[in-house]
């Protein structure tokens, strides 16, 4: 039987309509789930929409729509964001689906039967904005204004006090400090664990997990004055979806391989979760990943500044695939990264128009004008050094894809393709196959553009679950007869010769600056 791989994305809060930021998370998933397939995995995809909690509320009070009317329209936007970006989930999670409030509320019933659920009174400072309790002594004197902040959001905190349910998370300290030490791979990159595991050293609290100050939330069962708190509704979504506590997929998938996220909300994956799952004795997740941050030309994204990058506008503009290689290969995944059109048209031109449009243009032409359109046959593809050491880069160069996928390091692993596709590109200078042509040096001519189809196929293989429409296109040109995902299954040293080539428009166009 295949192995399995379940990987999610958060579930984004329908406050606003999705941009880079979360446009960000849920390629990085698709890729690997993407990668993961083709590697054989049985994969289960999850990404989905978080909409309850005060914020969600008050959003769609200031748009004078009911909040279910209101998360209606912006879950249809993240719907149809997903399906241009060409992201493969095998579902969608709503926070406000059936399926998940039952799993919600039968949680806090077992909870409370377990005597890890109790209820108190809470008093605290609180950020709306980004729904959660902050903690006194991190909250920040503002200079003039008459309010404490929040030391992530710089908003405004409140005190709140209200009857509260609370979650015995203090109950799993040290268990959850035994889970770091036992697997230091569960919160990655590492910086991030010493995050966690500081924060956990310096002591958990109880957390209260039910408000009474807004209903837009999953009624508390048999108390529906309380509606349970957005983090703890929300966290629930990874098991909520594929069936807990019974279900098929739940037994199959569960525990989740990965889950990915931005670095800011790794502590709740990290500390919550966990604690919740210890909990309700199921199996913790194998690993936490939480990726940096995007700024807009040096500034923080925000809806006020008005500089929120749009993955539509930007794949319409310049392709979805262009989108999906520059946010995964402009920074490395666990740091944070700056966006500019400028660099965005600047990397375009260089490694898609310049680099890998012009290695596939000039090797067809060369192969359609010298070899009437048909991949030479060759006795010899080792012909000389330098196609000895091409043919070396080609069968070296998936591995170390491989070994760059499997740590997440997505830029690292385009790096390497990019290297061969320099090394092809200057194979053909060196060899200058034209001069060839003129001497007669048919053998030789015909091991160049042979070495470099197959160059130009493995590539095509290589970033398949990056550029997937690209990579087609590309396979179609080569005209080679299987699908591009399956690298494993189609590796150097197939058979190429006669392989009549389809040369088509321009990959990537240049852009103008
Ligand atoms: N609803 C919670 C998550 C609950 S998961 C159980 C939430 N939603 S969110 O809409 O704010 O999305 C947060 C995620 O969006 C981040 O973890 C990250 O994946 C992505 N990003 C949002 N802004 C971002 C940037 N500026 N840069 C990169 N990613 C960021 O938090």
């Amino acid at each position: 039987m295949n192995k399995k791989f379940y990987i999610t994305t958060p579930v984004y809060y329908v406050n606003d309509i999705p941009h880079i930021g979360h446009a960000y998370t849920t390629i990085g998933a698709d890729v690997l789930a993407r990668y993961k397939r083709s590697k054989g995995f049985d994969v289960f995809f999850l990404t989905g929409t978080d909409e309850h909690g005060q914020k969600v509320a008050q959003a769609a009070e200031r748009e004078k729509k009911n909040p279910k009317e209101f998360v209606d329209s912006i879950v249809d936007s993240y719907k149809k964001t997903w399906d241009l970006l060409q992201i493969t989930n095998d579902d969608f999670i709503r926070t406000t689906d059936d399926r998940h409030i039952k799993a919600v509320q039968g949680i806090f019933k077992t909870l409370l039967e377990k005597g890890l659920i109790y209820k108190g009174i809470y008093e605290g400072w609180y950020c709306v904005s980004c729904e959660t309790f902050v903690l006194q002594g991190q909250t920040l004197d503002a200079n003039d204004l008459p309010f404490r902040v929040c030391p992530d959001c710089h908003g405004e905190t409140k005190i709140l006090k209200e009857e509260s349910y609370f979650f015995k998370l203090s109950a799993f300290e040290d268990k959850l400090l035994v889970l770091y030490a036992e697997n230091p791979d569960f919160v990655q990159p590492k910086s991030r664990l010493n995050e966690v595991v500081n924060f956990v050293k310096q002591g958990l609290k109880d957390l209260s997990i039910t408000r009474t100050t807004f209903n837009w939330g999953v009624p508390v069962p048999n108390d529906s004055k309380h509606v349970i708190y957005v983090w703890f509704d929300a966290l629930i979504n990874y098991i909520s979806a594929i069936g807990y506590p019974d279900g098929e997929k739940f037994k199959k998938y569960w525990p989740a391989d990965i889950h990915l996220m931005g670095k800011e909300i790794v502590r709740f994956h990290a500390v919550i979760w966990p604690a919740i799952l210890m909990a309700i004795e199921f199996p913790l997740p194998k690993k936490v990943f939480g990726h940096g941050w995007w700024t807009v030309e040096g500034r923080k994204m925000s809806k006020s500044l008005g500089n929120t990058v749009d993955p539509i506008k930007m794949s319409e503009n310049y392709g979805v695939d262009a989108f999906r290689y520059f946010v995964l290969r402009e920074v490395s995944f666990g740091n944070d990264g700056d966006f500019s059109t400028q660099s965005f048209i600047n990397r375009y031109n260089a490694d898609l128009a310049n680099d890998l449009g012009n290695l596939l243009s000039r090797t067809l032409t060369m192969i359609e004008k010298y070899f009437e359109g048909k991949v030479p046959d060759v006795k010899d593809n080792a012909f000389d050094p330098l196609s000895r050491d091409i043919i070396n880069l080609i069968k070296q160069t998936p591995s170390k894809f491989d070994e760059c996928i499997d740590r997440l390091a997505f830029s690292e692993a385009l790096e390497c393709v990019w290297i061969l596709i320099s090394f092809a590109n200057a194979y053909i200078e060196q060899e200058a196959p034209w001069a060839l042509e003129k001497k007669g040096e048919t053998e030789k001519l015909s091991c160049v553009l042979f070495n470099l189809y197959e160059a130009l196929r493995i590539v095509a293989a290589l970033v398949s679950p990056f550029m997937p429409g690209s990579s087609l296109e590309i396979w179609k040109q080569l005209n080679f007869p299987q699908e591009p995902q399956s690298i494993s299954l189609n590796p150097f040293g197939m058979k190429i010769a006669g392989i009549v080539i389809k040369k088509g428009q321009p990959l990537f166009p240049r852009l103008n600056k």
